[in-house]
């Protein structure tokens, strides 16, 4: 006779057939970055989440690598006078971002440092891609992409992260990468990003609203699943190191089937949208934090993450420091 609630009855029995685990090693903590001095300014609609300038960020990474939170993707808010039609101050070696990035990694070598190459941050039309009478042109922003790459690589990220979703891109730069003697120098692949409402508070921190028009010309349809696959090909074959879905929460079956079709590690971002969510339940006392938080994440896990990009990353490693 089967009786499951047997290996329920106590922790101990719990503790062994626990089915998914999640540690602080396999989070990725997202950043934001701004120029200036002695900054940490709180995201509106992301509360508990700030920007940084670079002397509070690096105090920020060394509170996280205390944590044993060892990996971090970085996101520059750029002010407006710097941006336009090119993204030019992308890729500027002496630019506050690319600085940045090098004083983490001369303090903090042993860190997983994660680049965002998209042009959004730094363009004046606040899209990915470059914009021609109205149109994000693909092909024409690859180079730009790839400048923007080679210029992170060599500040010392480990990983490039491009986000922008341009066909061909994780080719391109991953031969600008290798050109320019990058070879070990990581691709951690947006492969599946969709055109989503829950990217508001990021956009919120960086202030990179597209100016006119919406991403869904280049970015995905919530409506598609297939077309995953198809992404994950593409990425595969032109290089990449690792493959992401995005936002997490509400593809969890995109995430699942990736995961079963693929050799690569499967990367999903918790993005801000849903980080927020989660947030104003609890602030409002509607759900427990404490439990609510890692329940969420141990469902992205179990989908079947690798690695979770999460806002939470850090309170995490403060609440559950031999992991759950
Ligand atoms: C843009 C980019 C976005 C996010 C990461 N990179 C937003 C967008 O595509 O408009 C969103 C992440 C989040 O919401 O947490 N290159």
């Amino acid at each position: 006779m089967q009786r499951p609630r047997r290996n329920r009855q106590s922790a101990a029995i719990r503790g062994m057939v626990t089915e998914t685990h999640l540690n602080v090693r396999h989070l990725i903590f997202p950043l934001f970055v701004l120029d200036g001095q002695n900054i940490r300014s709180e995201i509106r609609s992301l509360p508990g989440i700030f920007r940084f300038s670079p002397d509070t960020l690096l105090r920020e990474i060394e509170t996280c690598m205390n944590l044993g939170l060892t990996n971090f993707v970085v996101f520059p808010a750029v002010a407006d006078h710097l941006k336009d039609k090119t993204a030019t101050h992308s890729h500027n070696p002496d630019n506050f971002y690319l600085q940045t990035a090098r004083e983490i990694k001369k303090r903090f070598p042993e860190c997983c440092l994660i680049s965002d190459v998209a042009m959004d941050p730094y363009s004046s039309d606040g899209h990915d891609g470059l914009v021609r009478d109205g149109e994000i042109v693909n092909d024409e922003t690859l180079p730009i992409l790839a400048r923007m790459s080679v210029a992170q690589a060599e500040a010392g990220f480990d990983m490039i992260g491009p986000s922008d979703m341009m066909d061909g891109r994780v080719g391109f730069i991953r031969r600008a990468l290798d050109e320019n003697g990058f070879i070990k120098t990581g691709i951690l692949a947006y492969t599946a990003k969709y055109a989503s409402a829950f990217y508001g508070p990021f956009r919120d921190a960086l202030d990179s609203a597209p100016k006119s028009g919406d991403k869904k010309t280049y970015q995905m349809d919530p409506a598609n699943k297939r077309e995953a696959l198809l992404e994950a090909g593409l990425d595969t074959a032109e290089g990449a190191d690792m493959l992401m879905v995005k936002p997490a929460l509400h593809y969890l079956d995109v995430i699942h089937l990736l995961k079963e079709n693929s050799d690569l590690p499967i990367a999903a971002y918790h993005v801000s949208g849903e980080c927020a969510m989660l947030r104003a339940a609890c602030n409002n006392g509607w759900l427990d934090f404490e439990r609510a938080m890692p329940e969420t994440l141990l469902s992205i896990r179990r989908a079947g993450a690798d690695v979770i990009l999460t806002y939470f990353a850090k309170e995490f490693a403060e609440m559950f420091p031999s992991g759950i």
